[in-house]
């Protein structure tokens, strides 16, 4: 069996070189050890990835973060004290102990120290940081459960490490520091931008498809197969009158369609909830035999703004 709780057995494939895949509070990872080149290239093809995408790297430590950075600047070592473990990636100057392959050959890399119990666990006994996207193949919308790696990646991992649920289910918000102490945000994710305030100037970056800040950050990540129209219910399902249709709603359910075409993201309207549900939504809507899915925003603040943005981003074909 390849789904389980076996700490040992996942340390030991991923001392071998090989890939496994890890629960996290934000969506699961495939895992390489970072600093093995070869087992990195295996994610890159596991995920048909492009090379030119860099990787997140995972460490289970603030020192071992300060261990793969040139320097950690006082901004820097202040985010990770206060959010870390958790939701938040910070580009840092990058060691040269790290290889290229994990940052596109950038001069920066990408780290995170993530805060489900498993994985911190696993990642504080391991002498390495693990290199992990998004366990998804490339372009589709990330997993937040141990059966949605398996559905798509099985066959190209070791090892899936079951951690249950992912508790936040957005990616990590990416953030850069300006020279001029600005917080650059270069993805909108689970930590809330308004919690970034507090120190400073923040800056959101939002995607183009024409000049992505980041090499993979681009509009066209998190489709589904089916295609996601986004807007205003009432108005969108005027539009489609002859479609069987998929809803993704925010609080209630609409009437005209079948209830079991329809998934409700949180009834209370907490956001929270809304993001925990937002990926396991869009598969389950997804592996169902509809021409469309509609799709409704949910406010923009707090969560919302990172679910707004993975919407706008599915729905682009
Ligand atoms: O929550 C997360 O961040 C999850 C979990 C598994 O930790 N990981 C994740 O990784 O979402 P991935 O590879 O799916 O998305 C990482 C994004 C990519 O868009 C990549 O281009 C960008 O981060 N990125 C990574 N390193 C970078 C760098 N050095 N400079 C700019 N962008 C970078
Ligand atoms: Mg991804």
């Amino acid at each position: 069996m390849k789904i389980g709780t076996d700490l040992q057995l996942a340390k030991a494939e991923l001392e071998a070189g090989r890939l496994v895949a890890i629960p996290t509070e934000t969506v699961y990872g495939l895992a390489a050890n970072a600093l093995n080149e070869q087992a990195v290239l295996e994610i890159f093809k596991a995920k048909n990835r492009p090379t030119f995408d860099p990787l997140i790297l995972h460490a289970g430590s603030l020192e071992q973060v300060r261990s793969l950075l040139l320097e950690v600047p006082p901004l820097a070592e202040q985010l990770f004290e206060t959010f870390s473990p958790g939701p938040l990636t910070i580009l840092l100057p990058r060691t040269p102990q790290i290889p290229d392959l994990v940052t596109a050959g950038l001069p920066t890399v990408a780290v995170r120290i993530p805060r489900h119990p498993l994985t911190l666990e696993l990642l504080q006994s391991l002498d390495f940081p693990l290199a992990a996207p998004s366990a998804n193949p490339f372009g589709y919308v990330s997993p937040t459960r141990p059966e949605h790696v398996a559905a798509q990646l099985e066959d190209q991992v070791a090892y899936i490490l079951d951690g249950g649920r992912s508790e936040v289910g957005l990616e990590s918000t990416i953030v850069q520091i300006s020279e001029e102490g600005t917080l650059e945000v270069l993805r909108k994710g689970g930590l809330p931008i308004e919690e970034l305030e507090n120190y400073g100037p923040v800056e959101v970056f939002e995607h183009s498809t024409s000049n992505p800040r980041a090499p993979g950050m681009l509009k066209s990540h998190y489709s589904p197969k089916t295609p996601l129209q986004l807007g205003y219910l009432d108005d969108l399902i005027a539009e489609y009158p002859q479609k069987r249709l998929g809803i993704l709603a925010f609080k209630r359910t609409i009437s005209g369609v079948p209830v079991d075409r329809q998934c409700v993201l949180s009834e209370s309207g907490d956001l929270a909830e809304a993001a925990r549900n937002l990926f396991a939504s869009i598969r389950s809507l997804d592996a169902l035999d509809v021409d469309i899915i509609l799709a409704e925003w949910v406010p923009e603040k707090g969560l919302g703004r990172a679910i707004n943005d993975r919407l706008r981003r599915a729905s682009v074909k």
